[in-house]
């Protein structure tokens, strides 16, 4: 995709690789709309990049993403780019059963919004010249990490719906991405890499940003960023091998 003159909205914009992407995009000489459920954090974020703009909202409510879509198209009118980063993750037990999935719902956030953002704006990005959709999986919709259940049956959903929207709108102005980034520092998964003692593992979001940028810049529709690149070649038989060591290892 060309990579400036865009006009870029990205869900979960105010921390992590969100973030560094929405930096770089800036830099790189597009408009930045960045959202997230903290207005402190975005206020913050505009505080050190006054170019960017800010819009509070929650991508697992309904109501919150169409007002989302109604601000975004009647005050960009260029919009072009749809980045669904939004996420969040739980180390669940399911030995406790119902109760261990109480509280913040993963399927709303990672999955539902991903799928229902992207049919929001299908419309709108059809009517440009050039546009772009890019959502934001993970290395563990390929191989899972068993603490972390539901994350990891959501992003595998996000893999199995971008691969067919790609399909869908292979005949239309829309370029389908997905990034499968790896271990990141960021807020998102630090409650459980401080249980396990693993706060430092993985690379800086900025690291992580410049991958994507680079994926996109090359048309590479399937990001999946340094420590995955071979299980493209991979048999079932060495994902499930995988599986096993990462989840004997934690
Ligand atoms: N870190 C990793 O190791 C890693 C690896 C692979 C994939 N990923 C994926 O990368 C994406 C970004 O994660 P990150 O590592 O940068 O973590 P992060 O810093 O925690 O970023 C997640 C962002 O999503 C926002 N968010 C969460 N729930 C939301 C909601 N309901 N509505 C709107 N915004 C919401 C958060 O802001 P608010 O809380 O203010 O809403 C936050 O800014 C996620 O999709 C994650 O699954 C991360």
């Amino acid at each position: 995709m060309k990579m400036e003159g865009n006009t870029i909205l990205i869900t979960g914009g105010a921390t992590g690789i969100g973030l560094a992407l929405a930096e770089s995009l800036l830099e790189m000489g597009n408009e930045v709309i960045i959202c997230g459920r903290r207005e402190d954090r975005l206020i913050e974020v505009q505080n050190t990049h006054p170019g960017l703009h800010i819009r509070v909202c929650d991508v697992s409510e309904e109501e919150s993403r169409r007002s989302l879509f109604k601000w975004v198209t009647e005050n960009f009118s260029d919009l072009n780019v749809l980045i669904n980063n939004a996420g969040i993750q739980r180390a669940i037990d399911l030995k406790k059963g119902i109760k261990a999935l109480e509280g913040e719902n993963e399927i709303k956030i990672n999955l539902e919004a991903t799928i229902y953002l992207s049919a929001l704006f299908i419309p709108f990005l059809e009517s440009k010249e050039e546009s772009t959709i890019v959502n934001v999986s993970s290395g563990l919709a390929i191989t899972p990490l068993a603490a972390v259940p539901i994350y990891c049956a959501t992003k595998a959903g996000v893999h199995t719906f971008t691969k067919c929207l790609r399909f869908q709108l292979s005949d239309t102005s829309i370029k389908v991405f997905e990034v499968l980034p790896p271990i990141v520092i960021s807020e998102l998964n630090m409650e459980y890499r401080k249980k396990v003692g693993t706060t430092n593992t993985g690379i800086k979001a900025g690291k992580c940003a410049a991958a994507i940028v680079d994926g996109l810049k090359k048309d590479k529709f399937e990001i999946e960023n340094l420590a995955l690149d071979n299980l493209k070649t991979a048999t079932m038989e060495d994902v499930d091998k995988l599986f096993e060591k990462m989840n004997g290892r934690w």
